[in-house]
């Protein structure tokens, strides 16, 4: 099973921006508390940073094929992208918005999300710790799609042998 963490623009610099709004906490600490739980839990994890939505839009690609679901969260890109949006459609994966603040206490431009409707679901407003719920869920996403072919596994060979 694997996760694959996108991160966009600015979000390099958590731990340093705007700490009123996001926190005091670093991407790598996040990041590696989002690995300690994915180790726990026999999962793989990667994590990928951007401050371009074309390279973000390459790394969402990339996960066709490869990752089992994706955590992101698109930073202001959220507002605009349209192509961040076609990809996570694209790929149809299981995928989870996370925004550290609530976007929707904000100015107007962040109340809207171009990207959550092609999400299974979205994380907002609980800082950094949004991404510990995501990985929650995630996990919790990826075993009910298991159960469930499982489930369907026995059956399908069944008809397969009449
Ligand atoms: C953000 C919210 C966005 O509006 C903003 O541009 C970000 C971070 C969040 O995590 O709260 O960069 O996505």
């Amino acid at each position: 099973m694997k996760i694959v963490v996108i991160q966009g623009p600015n979000l390099n610099m958590l731990g340093v921006r705007e700490q009123q709004v996001y926190g005091p906490m670093r991407l790598e600490q996040i990041h590696a508390q989002m690995k300690d739980v994915a180790t726990q839990n026999g999962v793989e994890i990667e994590f990928y940073q951007s401050n371009l939505e074309g390279e973000i839009v390459d790394r969402i690609q990339e996960c066709y094929g490869d990752a089992d679901g994706i955590i992101i969260n698109p930073a202001a890109y959220t507002h605009t992208s349209i192509a961040i949006r076609d990809a996570i459609s694209a790929v149809n994966l299981p995928t989870i918005e996370v925004h550290i603040s609530n976007i929707y206490r904000r100015e107007e431009f962040r109340q809207k999300s171009m990207t959550a409707p092609a999400c299974t679901s979205s994380v907002i407003g609980f800082g950094p710790f949004g991404y510990h719920l995501a990985m929650v869920g995630m996990m919790q996403i990826l075993s009910e799609i298991n159960a469930m072919r499982q489930a369907q596994a026995p059956a399908q060979q069944g008809a397969e042998e009449e």
